[in-house]
């Protein structure tokens, strides 16, 4: 909660205690934490009938610790874990102004596939990335 709080507004979907609650104990969910929580991302196993595919749900670094690399590791441990959950795909959202987190994705070979208008509330349009395992 303290992370998420230093890291993002309530327009950027931050999770309620609830939320984080409910992933802590879902076994479709994995969560990665750098050091003493200097950074965490969250990640989800998401399934549409026999179509699998893994999902970045949160990436936060504390601002403290940022541009340090923290990120990278988070995103490069999290291909890892989902290649060994056998997804080939990997998903995520990121809000449309947040161009440290469109570079970091896109330096880790993310595509961006499309516009979701009003994804993060009306006038904060999301961008949906995709990146093959
Ligand atoms: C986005 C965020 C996760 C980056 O964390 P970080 O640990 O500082 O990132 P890294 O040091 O691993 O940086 C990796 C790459 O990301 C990009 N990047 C990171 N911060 C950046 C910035 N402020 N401006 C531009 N590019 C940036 C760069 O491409 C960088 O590579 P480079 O150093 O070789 O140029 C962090 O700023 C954060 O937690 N922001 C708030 C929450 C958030 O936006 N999460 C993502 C939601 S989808």
């Amino acid at each position: 909660m303290a992370l998420e709080g230093r890291c993002f507004s309530g327009t950027d979907g931050l999770f309620s205690r609830r939320q984080l609650r409910t992933l802590l104990s879902s076994p479709r969910c994995a969560w990665l934490v750098a050091g003493h929580f200097e950074g965490a991302a969250c990640l989800l196993i998401a399934a549409n009938g026999r179509a699998r595919w893994g999902r970045l749900y949160s990436l936060a670094v504390d601002p403290a610790y940022r541009n340090r690399g923290v990120a990278r590791k988070l995103l490069t441990a999290s291909f890892a874990w989902f290649r060994a959950q056998g997804v080939a795909l990997v998903r995520a959202e990121v809000k449309s102004d947040n161009h440290a987190a469109r570079r970091l994705y896109a330096s880790l070979g993310f595509t961006e596939d499309r516009v979701l208008a009003d994804y993060y509330g009306p006038g904060h349009p999301g961008i949906k990335l995709s990146r093959p395992l």
